[in-house]
């Protein structure tokens, strides 16, 4: 694998921290290639700017056209240009964070904002049909992703009738909106529940499982989800009657 290791966290010497170390050096081990990006060791800028496309900051700012005109003439902000670099280069794509306030550090987010642009992971076009390729289909078809994220709460409130939400269901605007939209395969998160207080022997426990899903990742079975160009949804992208009949929310998505 070629993986692109992406970390949202202010310090090191944290669990999550201590799982970035483990993960990344059990994939070197076994031969795989990984760049990462530690988000806050590079000090990212998350916040989209005027600057980020070479436009006059006193201009209204059009983000999704703008973007895109500056990828295709090469004139994207340098730290932007540097990350797709490493993207275009990589087969699998780790996400590592805490989760905080149910989604990503804020950090994180701004990766995906700044990056994401327009042509490069979303709005790009089927030349055949004109039609978007999304959910299945995009700018990033071929590679791989899976989220990997502690969280303090435990598995009971965050399982199927807990009070936080299923985290399934809570990682959803990540794992279907923003991975799944432009295309990339995604595996089940990796989720550590309880991970305020950890006892050696829970995070031992854990760190052997990391390794299992580190070293199964490009034959682990991917979330269901289901394709936009499919079929199973109807010329204004509604899911068609006869799919999960009766059936509202966010599960509808998977086949
Ligand atoms: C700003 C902030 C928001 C948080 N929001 C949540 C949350 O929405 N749900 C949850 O279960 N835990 C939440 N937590 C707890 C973190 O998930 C927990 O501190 C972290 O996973 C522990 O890993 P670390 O030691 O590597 O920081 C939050 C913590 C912080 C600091």
């Amino acid at each position: 694998m070629k993986t692109l290791w992406v970390y949202a966290h202010p310090d090191p010497r944290s669990l999550n921290g201590a799982l970035r170390d483990h993960g990344v050096a059990v994939l070197r081990e076994h031969g795989h290639d990984v760049r990462e990006s530690d988000l806050y060791a590079m000090d990212w800028d998350p916040v989209v700017r005027h600057d980020d496309f070479g436009c006059d900051p006193d201009s209204r700012l059009d983000v999704l056209t703008e973007s895109q005109r500056a990828l295709e003439n090469g004139t994207l902000r340098a730290d932007i240009r540097a990350e797709h670099d490493k993207l275009r280069w990589a087969d699998t794509l780790v996400v590592q964070f805490p989760l905080w306030w149910f989604g990503m550090p804020a950090i994180l987010k701004g990766w995906f904002d700044r990056l994401f642009v327009q042509g490069f992971a979303q709005g790009v076009l089927d030349p055949t049909t004109g039609r978007a390729r999304r959910y299945g289909d995009g700018g990033l078809t071929g590679k791989r992703a899976m989220v990997i994220t502690t969280v303090g709460a435990n598995a009971a409130t965050t399982g199927p009738r807990g009070i936080h939400g299923e985290l399934d269901e809570v990682l959803f605007p990540l794992t279907h909106g923003t991975l799944w939209y432009p295309g990339m395969t995604v595996v089940p998160p990796f989720v550590v529940t309880s991970a305020l207080a950890m006892t050696d022997d829970e995070y031992n426990e854990t760190a052997k499982r990391l390794t299992e899903r580190l070293l199964t990742l490009p034959d682990t079975p991917p979330i269901p989800f289901r394709r936009q160009n499919g079929g199973d949804y109807d010329d204004h992208l509604v899911l068609r009657d006869e799919h999960a009949r009766g059936e509202t929310g966010i599960g509808i998505h998977n086949t």
